[in-house]
C-alpha cells in the first residue's frame, strides 16, 4: 500500500489478474467458449466486426505481425490471420485465459505466441518489432496509469508500426443501462478512478460470482489521444461510432436520436525517431 493506503500500481493489476483467473471458469463454462473453439475448428473463422475488420483491412495487413495487449483468450488476435495478418504475440497477465488462448490457437490451426505478463513489467527480451499493436475493447480500463500504458505498447512496435485501438468511448461510461433510469448520467466525465469492485468479470452483464476485489479506470478522451502523443504516437485517425462493441445490455443506448458516441477507433503511427 502506498502510505494513503491506496493500493500502488502493482497491487491493482496483481488483484485485476487474479479477478480474471477467478472468472476464467465461468467463461470456460458458458456456451459461448465452446461455440469458439466449433467455429475455430471449421477453418478460417474471424470475432472481428465490421468496424475493426474495415480499420485492419485499411492497414494492408497481409504478411504484417500483430501483437495484441490484453489479448484475453485470443480470439480477436487469432482473427487477424482471416485478413492475411500474422497473429504473432499475444500478451495478456491471466494464465488462465491465455491457456484458452493455446486451445484456441490449436483448434484454429493458427501458430501464435503468447505472453503472461503484466504489460506494466514486460520481460526485457520481449520483441519490439510489430507491425501493428491491437488494443481493443475493454482493455484501458484495466489500467491504472494511461500513459505507462500507451509507452509499452508503443514500445513494441518497429519505426513506422501502427496502433489500432478500438475501445468503449469513455462518454458512454457515464451512463449504466442497469440503472433506474439508464439516460441519467451516473457518474461526472471528469470523475477520478477507480471503480472498485468484486464482481466475477462477465461479458453478458452483471453477474452473483464473486471473484476478488479489482480496479477499473475510465479515461477521459483527452487523456487517451495525450497519452498517445507523449508515447511518439502520430495520430493518424480518430473516429468515434455511434454503435455498441459492448454487452447487450448497451443496446439501450443503440439507434437513438439524441445518439451517444459508444465506442472510437483510434490509429496512430509509430513515429521514426523522437
Ligand atoms: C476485456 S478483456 C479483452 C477482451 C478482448 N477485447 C476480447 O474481446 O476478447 C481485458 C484483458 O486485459 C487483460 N489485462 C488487464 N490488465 C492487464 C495488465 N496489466 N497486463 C496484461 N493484461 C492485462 C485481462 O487479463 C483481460 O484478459
Amino acid at each position: 500500500m502506498t502510505s494513503d493506503d491506496t493500493p500502488g500500481l502493482t497491487e491493482m493489476t496483481e488483484a485485476n489478474r487474479a479477478a480474471w483467473d477467478a472468472s476464467e471458469p465461468l467463461h470456460r463454462a458458458g456456451p459461448d467458449w465452446q461455440a469458439l473453439l466449433d467455429r475455430a475448428r471449421a477453418g478460417k473463422f474471424s470475432t472481428l466486426d465490421e468496424t475493426l475488420t474495415e480499420t485492419l483491412l485499411g492497414l494492408s495487413p497481409g504478411g504484417k505481425r500483430v501483437v495484441q495487449i490484453g489479448c484475453n483468450n485470443g480470439r480477436e488476435l487469432l482473427s487477424v490471420a482471416a485478413l492475411g495478418a500474422v497473429p504473432a504475440l499475444g500478451i495478456d497477465h491471466s494464465r488462465a485465459f491465455l491457456d484458452q488462448g493455446e486451445e484456441l490457437a490449436a483448434a484454429a490451426g493458427v501458430s501464435c505466441q503468447f505472453l503472461c505478463a503484466d504489460v506494466y513489467a514486460l520481460p526485457e527480451d520481449t520483441p519490439s518489432d510489430f507491425d501493428i499493436a491491437l488494443v481493443t475493447i475493454g482493455v484501458l480500463g484495466w489500467m491504472p496509469d494511461l500513459a505507462r500504458f500507451l509507452s509499452a505498447t508503443a514500445g513494441l512496435l518497429a519505426p513506422g508500426g501502427r496502433l489500432v485501438m478500438y475501445e468503449t468511448h469513455p462518454f458512454l461510461e457515464m451512463f449504466d443501462p442497469r440503472a433506474e433510469d439508464p439516460f441519467s448520467p451516473r457518474t461526472s466525465y471528469f470523475a477520478e478512478g477507480p471503480d472498485i469492485g468484486d464482481e466475477a468479470i462477465t461479458y453478458d452483464g452483471p453477474t452473483e460470482a464473486k471473484a476478488g476485489v479489482s480496479y477499473w479506470f475510465v479515461h477521459r478522451m483527452g487523456d487517451i489521444v495525450t497519452a498517445c502523443v507523449e508515447a511518439g504516437l502520430v495520430i493518424d485517425h480518430l473516429s468515434e461510432h455511434p454503435h455498441s462493441n459492448r454487452e447487450a445490455d448497451f443496446d439501450v443506448y443503440c439507434d437513438r436520436d439524441a445518439q451517444l458516441p459508444m465506442c472510437f477507433t483510434l490509429v496512430a503511427t509509430k513515429a521514426a525517431r523522437r
